[in-house]
């Protein structure tokens, strides 16, 4: 299992799923449009790992960037420059706890 870095915490990634829907799913702010790799909205910096385009994107990248939104992790860890979506409050999205029945809440 790949697992996402972010300044928020560690996320586990699903399998081919692509790194903005990972951000988003776990909460994080970002910017897209597109969500096909040629607006350029969703530029993320890599901080550690390796991605996969598998289409190349038309947007142009610095070095050091991806677009997630058109991108998969290549590497058992991807570390990215993304802080957490404080518009949407303090709950954990990814992290599921459990009550004393081990019953997921
Ligand atoms: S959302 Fe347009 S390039 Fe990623």
């Amino acid at each position: 299992m790949n697992l996402l870095f972010t300044h928020a915490g560690t996320f586990p990634l699903a399998y081919d799923e692509r790194l903005l829907d990972a951000l988003l799913r776990t909460g994080h702010a970002v910017d897209y449009q597109c969500r096909e790799g040629w607006c350029g909205s969703c530029r993320t910096r890599l901080l550690q790992g390796t991605v996969h385009y598998p289409h190349k994107p038309l947007a142009h990248l610095n070095a050091g960037e991806i677009l997630p939104c058109c991108c998969q992790a290549a590497s058992p860890i991807v570390r990215l420059d993304c802080e957490r979506d404080h518009r949407l409050g303090t709950n954990d999205l990814t992290k599921t706890s459990h009550s004393s029945d081990g019953c997921p809440r």
